[in-house]
């Protein structure tokens, strides 16, 4: 999940950086947009390093990966729309007026108006400030408004002054925080093994056999899992992302070293997601010097070994097994068909003929398919989409006697 941090110009700027990182540690990417009188008390440089993102400082920035897509998106309404909490730490009485009155002259103030995330908002400043009619009456308006407040605390200010107005401690805030972002914890106790990304079967030194998949369905999933309390363990094919904070990252290239890293991590894991593009041919001997161009070539491949049935042959019972399946015709038929022959629990189905969805889209639509139905989980964020696949995942736990109880629309029969 995603997290946007607002700082404001105040001496508690440098607080928002420990913020920052107590919100990592829940497994949240966060990102920090400060405003211009922000930069006076704190670097960019400081929330850059801590997040791994760039810090967005104006209007009028170029966004994070200028390729041509983001370059002419709006960068402000994409924020907007990924981020899943905006919280402002700390606000001073400058910004909440601008919020209540809906004054868009930054970048804060705008993404606060283009954003439908919950907004959180931890005042600091001098208590006579804290106390002006004009800043009480500010908060009355964004409270009434749904923006959630968390009160500054009293004590020594720095200005020199004793009383209300002192930053909330950055536990408070993180509850908050947590709070609007419905924390669900249902994956604590499970190890997630997710193998992400698309591996790679090298033809000579420079050129290899590759895919076109970008890793983020699977680092989707891997998030999600570790957001909802699981250990993750990601196995990960070359890609251009960076994997959840606090994640097992196992970085590998070939379907030979994913196999050996799945198979020997195994035994630790309660779910398996298989949502790797792999690699099925290789070059039977790969050329040791780099093949020179000289007419037509052919090139001799072998198969690789199958990961999923070999994860599948070997499993113990409780293990929960979900591959995925990027197809272009008969969707359905081959899903159900490649189910069987592999022995999944359930195979997520990827129709990537559909324009806008799949293969280095952030967006995806899929069918969750088992044994005795086909869920279709229609286009939406690949983050949002992980969480489903999770909740689908866990229902494959729940007894069937329960499935009849709750969902009444779901067939009660098992192909088990
Ligand atoms: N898979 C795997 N090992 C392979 C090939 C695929 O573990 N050597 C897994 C993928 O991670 C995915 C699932 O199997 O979860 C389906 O992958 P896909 O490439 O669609 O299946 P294939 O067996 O390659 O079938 P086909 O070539 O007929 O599409």
């Amino acid at each position: 999940m995603k997290v946007t941090v607002g700082v404001c110009g105040g001496i508690a700027a440098y607080k928002a950086a420990e913020l920052v990182r107590t919100l990592q540690k829940q497994a949240l990417d966060v990102h920090v947009v400060m405003t211009e009188a922000a930069q006076h008390f704190v670097q960019p440089l400081t929330f850059a390093a801590l997040t791994g993102h760039k810090v967005i400082t104006g209007l009028w920035d170029m966004p994070e990966s200028a390729d041509a897509d983001a370059a002419s998106s709006i960068e402000h309404m994409d924020a907007a729309q990924s981020t899943d909490a905006l919280v402002v730490a700390p606000a001073t009485a400058n910004v909440l007026a601008k919020f209540a009155h809906g004054v868009a002259d930054d970048f804060l103030s705008t993404l606060y108006l283009a954003t439908t995330a919950p907004v959180i908002v931890a005042p600091a400043m001098n208590v006579n400030m804290w106390q002006h009619p004009a800043t009480q009456a500010n908060l009355e308006v964004l409270a009434n408004r749904n923006v959630r407040v968390v009160a500054p605390e009293s004590g020594y200010l720095a200005c020199g002054m004793t009383g209300a107005g002192r930053l909330a401690e950055t536990e408070t805030i993180l509850e908050a925080v947590l709070s609007v972002l419905h924390h669900r914890n249902d994956l604590a106790g499970e190890t997630v093994l997710v193998t992400a990304g698309g591996t790679r079967e090298a033809l000579d030194p420079v050129r290899f056999l590759g895919n076109r998949s970008s890793g983020k369905m699977g680092y989707a999933m891997a998030e999600a899992a570790q957001r909802r309390g699981a250990r993750v363990i990601l196995v990960s094919a070359p890609t251009a992302l960076r994997g959840p904070a606090n994640c097992e990252m196992v970085p590998v290239v070939t379907t030979q070293d994913m196999r050996d890293a799945v198979l020997s991590r195994l035994d630790q894991a309660t779910i398996i997601i298989k949502a790797a593009a792999v690699a099925d041919y290789r070059a039977r001997v790969p050329a040791d010097q780099k093949l020179r161009r000289s007419g037509p070539l052919t090139l001799e491949l072998e198969p690789t070994e199958d990961i999923l049935a070999a994860v599948v042959e070997r499993r113990r019972p409780g293990l929960l097994v979900v591959g995925f399946a990027a197809e272009t015709e008969d969707v359905l038929a081959h899903g159900r068909d490649k189910l069987l022959r592999k022995g999944a629990d359930a195979i997520v189905l990827n129709d990537v003929s559909r324009e806008g969805v799949g293969f280095d889209s952030d967006r995806n639509a899929v069918t969750f398919l088992t044994r005795d139905r086909a869920i279709e989980l229609p286009e939406m964020n690949k983050r949002e989409l992980a969480d489903h696949i999770l909740d689908e995942t866990l229902r494959l736990r729940r007894p069937l006697q329960v499935l009849a109880e709750t969902d009444a629309d779901l067939p009660v029969t098992s192909g088990d």
